[in-house]
This record gives C-alpha cells, sequence and structure tokens, in this order.
C-alpha cells in the first residue's frame, strides 16, 4: 500500500473546517489592515533561496528540496515565502507602482526537517510582508497582525519575544567580541556549535546542548553593541508594542534561523504545543532585494505556521466548529424517476439550498440513514402515491412535520427552506 511521504500529511474533510475558519480570519485580519493577497509559485530557482536565506543557514544547507529538473536547472521548493515575494515585488516592479505594498499569504512550504508533533516536512504557513518603509510601526505590525489573529481564534497562553540583530556593521565589531570570548571556551563546544563557531556564531546561542548553553549565558549580548539608528529604531517598535497593548518580552538571545534580517527580530511562543513552541516568526530584512538583485526596498514580514496553530487551538481546546448540516436530501422513492429528482436537485443548488440525492438506487431506509449522517435539516420524498397525485412530501427533520406541496410549486419548497 502506498502511503503518503514522511512528514507530510492529508488534510481531511473532517479537519477542514478548522482549517477553513482560520484561513477566514487571517482573511480578515490581513483585509482590515489593507494588506493583499498574494500568491507565487511551489518552486523557484535554487539560487534565490540559497542567496536570500543564506548558503550557512540550517534551511538552506540541510534542509531543502532541491532537484535537477528534465533541463538541468536547479529547482527548490519554497521552504518560506519572504525571499519569494520579495522576488515577485521586483520582477514585477510593484515597487514602482506604490511606495509601500503590503502583502499577504497563505501557502504549502517544505523543509526536509526530522517530523515530531507540530514540525513537518511540508507544511502551511500564512504571513505578510511589508516592502517600501523602514518604520518602527510596520515592525510592531507585523507583531500586532498576527497576535490579534492568534487572540481571535482563542489562544492564550501567548508570549512575544522580540530583539533586535542591527545592521552588518555593527554586527560585525559584535561578532569579533563573541569570537573573543568564545576563542579559549572553542574546545568545550559541541561539534555543531563548532562548525557554527566559522559559520554562522550567532547561531550558537539557539544550541540546545547544555553546555553550550552554560557557556553561552555570559556570552556578550549584540543588543549591546548595537548602533544608535538601530537602537533608536528597536525603541520605537517597542514603544509601538506599548501603545498596541501588545505584552512583551526582550530576549537578546533571540537569533533566527534565516539571514536576510537587520534590526527587529520576533517570535511568539504557545505555552501549550510543547517543544515545537513558536507559532511565528519573522522580522526586518532591509538587505535582501538587493542581495537577489534588485534595487534596496526596505522590509518586514512575519510567518505563521497553521498546524502548529491548529494543533495549540486542539490543545487549548478554542475554535468550536458548529456540527455540518445540509439543507436537503432528496428520498427517491420510485427508481424510474431517479433523472428527474436528480434534475430537481439541480434547481434547489442554484438557489444556494445545500442538496444531496441518492446516486446508487438504494433503498429508502438507506437513503434516510445517509440523510440522517449528513444531518440534513429537510428531506424531500420523489415518488409514491403522494407524486402520482400532482405532490411533495416535504419532511422537516427537526420536528418531524411533514407538508404535501404541489409539484409544481417547488418555489414554495425554497421558501419553506429558506425561511427554517
Ligand atoms: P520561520 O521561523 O522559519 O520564518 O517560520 C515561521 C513559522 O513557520 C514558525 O514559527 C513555525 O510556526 C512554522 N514552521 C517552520 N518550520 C516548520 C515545520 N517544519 N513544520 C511546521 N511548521 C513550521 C520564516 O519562514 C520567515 N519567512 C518569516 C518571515 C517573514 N520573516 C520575515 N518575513
Amino acid at each position: 500500500m502506498i502511503k503518503a511521504i514522511t512528514g507530510t500529511k492529508d488534510i481531511l474533510p473532517a479537519d477542514m473546517p478548522k482549517w477553513n475558519y482560520l484561513e477566514f480570519i487571517v482573511k480578515k485580519t490581513m483585509e482590515s489592515f489593507n494588506y493583499k493577497e498574494i500568491r507565487t509559485p511551489v518552486f523557484e530557482e535554487t539560487s534565490l533561496f540559497a542567496r536570500g536565506i543564506g548558503e550557512a543557514t540550517d534551511i538552506v544547507s540541510k534542509e531543502m528540496y532541491t532537484f535537477l529538473d528534465r533541463s538541468e536547472t536547479s529547482i527548490t521548493l519554497k521552504p518560506e515565502m519572504t525571499a519569494s515575494v520579495v522576488r515577485a515585488l521586483i520582477e514585477h516592479s510593484l515597487d514602482k507602482k506604490q511606495s509601500l505594498n503590503k502583502l499577504f499569504y497563505i501557502s504549502p512550504m517544505f523543509r526536509q526537517e526530522k517530523p515530531q508533533a507540530g514540525r513537518l516536512r511540508q507544511f502551511h504557513q500564512f504571513g505578510a510582508e511589508a516592502l517600501g518603509f523602514d518604520s518602527p510601526a510596520l515592525d510592531a505590525e507585523m507583531i500586532i497582525i498576527p497576535y490579534q489573529i492568534l487572540k481571535r481564534i482563542g489562544l492564550n497562553h501567548l508570549s512575544v519575544k522580540i530583539n533586535s540583530l542591527g545592521v552588518p556593521e555593527s554586527r560585525e565589531v559584535y561578532k569579533t567580541k563573541l569570537r573573543g570570548f568564545l576563542d579559549d571556551k572553542f574546545s568545550r563546544l559541541s561539534d555543531e556549535s563548532k562548525k557554527r563557531y566559522d559559520i554562522n556564531i550567532l547561531r550558537i546561542f539557539d544550541s540546545k546542548d547544555e553546555g553550550d548553553q552554560e557557556i553561552m549565558k555570559d556570552a556578550p549580548l549584540l543588543i549591546d553593541y548595537l548602533d544608535d539608528a538601530s537602537l533608536n529604531h528597536f525603541m520605537e517598535v517597542k514603544s509601538a508594542l506599548d501603545n498596541a497593548g501588545i505584552p512583551y518580552q526582550v530576549d537578546p538571545k533571540l537569533v533566527r534561523g534565516l539571514d536576510y534580517y537587520t534590526n527587529t527580530t520576533f517570535e511568539v511562543i504557545s505555552g501549550s504545543v510543547g517543544s515545537q513552541s513558536a507559532l511565528c516568526g519573522g522580522g526586518r530584512y532591509n538587505l535582501l532585494a538587493q542581495e537577489i538583485g534588485g534595487a534596496p526596498i526596505p522590509g518586514v514580514g512575519f510567518a505563521a505556521g497553521i498546524e502548529r496553530i491548529l494543533l495549540a487551538c486542539a490543545n487549548e481546546n478554542t475554535i468550536a466548529i458548529p456540527e455540518e448540516k445540509i439543507d436537503l436530501y432528496v428520498v427517491l422513492l420510485d427508481k424510474s424517476l431517479s433523472a428527474k429528482a436528480y434534475g430537481l436537485s439541480l434547481k434547489f443548488r442554484e438557489k444556494g439550498i445545500i442538496t444531496d440525492t441518492d446516486y446508487a438506487l438504494r433503498s429508502v431506509k438507506a437513503q434516510m440513514r445517509e440523510a440522517n449522517k449528513y444531518n440534513s435539516r429537510f428531506v424531500l420524498f420523489f415518488g409514491g402515491d403522494e407524486y402520482k397525485n400532482g405532490e411533495f412530501v416535504l419532511k422537516n427533520m427537526a420536528d418531524g412535520t411533514e407538508t404535501k406541496i404541489n409539484i409544481n410549486c417547488i418555489d414554495k419548497i425554497f421558501a419553506i427552506i429558506k425561511g427554517a
């Protein structure tokens, strides 16, 4: 039996109401902030992500689904959207048409990570990117939007962590300091951190190794080496969050797994989903557009993992989806009338009445069982003596009452079903 690939998941009809509800709240919230939806291809040229996210990151060096297509082009299934959105913005000169582009997306992403609860190889993100201005108000907006969405779907155990990574110049000064601090401790670092020492020293802060964590406890912090402009920007972001009433903690050790960040970075963490607790992450990336070959366009954004959010919702028992119902089930009493019954069902559907009927010429009992399974509000009996007398029988399944209706007056049936 062929099964779904490890780390991928079918989203079954029973799961869909929660997905649809979350996506509805996402779209409503984005609309209220005037963000416009964008969709980009599922795959891109590998160099986009290698240059955008950074060769030294785990995502690029270990996790991407990369392959040569039949014309020997290196293709990668998108591991994130930011690089794709910036590519699309530059390619279509959206920045020439509008000084600020506020864009949002909902899309599958692909990373070959070790699967566990809340960590998949095909997962889904919603997110937003605001490109054009270097305004701290936009940085704050990228925290306010996901926070509002998570609150709206009823999540409670949330914490927001923010940090600033400054600009490359101040970061280089700091990296030299950090290297100096680690020089005499290098031999005690884990193998993974030893590798990071050369290729991406900041990521040693992310190490799960206890020995590394002990060493890094006393490490100098980037936030103490920020240039004045970055520090001011950070202060304005914090005050915008204060004004919006968003609780947050400054976490000077928050280094994110993507290289494009400048200034603000943040994560929204849930206390109810176990180890994969980051529901959302993001930050400012003022140099990314140039990095992938465009003009300098400042940008900031966030992305949130839908599977993790739905896991948190399940654990916190939020999102109560009402039981699904249909409006009408047409029960066929006389098999010779099946074509007519099907034609009648189409008329109800044209009126927006959710209608189903029998496709297998089954017994009346089996059809009634099916009507009940679908929670049909009404059943229309088609055939039998009443039909011979020119009438349908419409049964209200909530109270069991039956109404006879002339077969030429189906408007009456519409009215009863819509009015009920
Ligand atoms: P990220 O932190 O890599 O950031 O991913 C954002 C969110 O996607 C995570 O917080 C998590 O909820 C979800 N996520 C990531 N990997 C997985 C996985 N393997 N399985 C399930 N969920 C996952 C970005 O992707 C950046 N593009 C965010 C951004 C937008 N920065 C600026 N603009």
